[in-house]
């Protein structure tokens, strides 16, 4: 496996698949590249890069945990090909300003991530935006546990055919713990009392996904997690495709949870039973 320390040095590995991630690599991220994989594009590129302006001033960059010796034993492990780890120069040259793409209106979509991390999906998109140009893939794969992330980066790329020619985004389900826990790489900062009460946003979603009509599955939802003591930010049913509010019973409907316990912040979602 082939280590990149530089974005000039990509050039060469165009036309893979490209599995951005921020590191601290867990099985949520090892079933991305074997997703990678699966598709039998090659070279299968993993990027590993703490992106700064995706967070806010006052949360986690600093302490995000930075793993990568172990990271990239578990990439090459999972049969990536490449890791990327640029350090924030290489990505955000001084003299090169990288702009920031349109944000397609699912990344600001009223009571979702947006509301309680304004900027997030800019910082995301600005990154994700400059690391398809760098790497040129033509698949690249992204974990349905951040369910609007992923459905942001598909309009994104749905928005510029021409910049990411025959890109196409791989979503992979989410992976989760035996109690059904959604792997992430901040659940380490749970204590065990924390990560029992954690437990609240799998059980809620799951409530919310048996139960009709929308309205009656948020208040199931919420009754959920607040008996585990949770500090709801959102509790929701939207449209899967385009995060709005559902107003009939014919679509894909998804439930969407981010809830706080201590100092992590949750995210989780399910897709819900069609009522006929
Ligand atoms: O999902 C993540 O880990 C990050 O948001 C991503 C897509 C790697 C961009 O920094």
């Amino acid at each position: 496996m082939e280590l990149i320390e530089h974005a000039d040095a990509l050039a060469p590995l165009s036309g893979g698949v490209l599995v951005p991630t921020m590191g601290a690599l867990h099985a949520g991220h090892v079933a991305l590249i074997s997703a990678a994989v699966a598709t039998g594009v090659r070279p299968v590129v993993v990027s590993i890069f703490v992106n700064p302006t995706q967070f806010a001033p006052g949360e986690d960059y600093e302490r995000y945990p930075r793993t990568l010796q172990s990271d990239l034993a578990a990439a090459e492990a999972a049969g990536a090909d490449a890791v990327f780890v640029p350090d924030v120069d290489d990505i955000y040259p001084a003299a090169l300003p990288v702009p920031v793409p349109p944000l397609p209106a699912v990344a600001t979509e009223p009571g979702l991530e947006d509301a309680c991390r304004p900027g997030h999906f800019a910082g995301v998109t600005q990154v994700v935006a400059r690391l398809f140009d760098l790497a040129g893939p033509i698949r690249a794969v992204f974990g349905e546990k951040d369910y609007q992330q992923l459905r942001v980066i598909e309009a994104m790329a749905r928005a510029h055919p021409r910049r990411w020619q025959d890109l196409q985004i791989v979503p992979v389900p989410t992976v989760r713990a035996d109690d059904g826990l959604a792997l992430s790489s901040r659940n380490r900062y749970l204590d065990p009392p924390e990560r029992d009460r954690a437990l609240g946003v799998i059980r809620a979603l799951r409530a919310a996904a048996e139960t009709h009509p929308p309205e009656l599955a948020e208040s199931v939802m919420l009754a959920a997690l607040r008996t585990h003591d949770l500090d709801v930010d959102y509790a929701v049913v939207r449209d899967a495709s385009t995060l709005r509010p559902v107003t009939g019973s014919a679509r894909p409907t998804r439930g969407l949870v981010a809830a706080r316990v201590g100092s992590v912040r949750l995210i989780d979602n399910i897709a819900r039973s069609v009522h006929t």
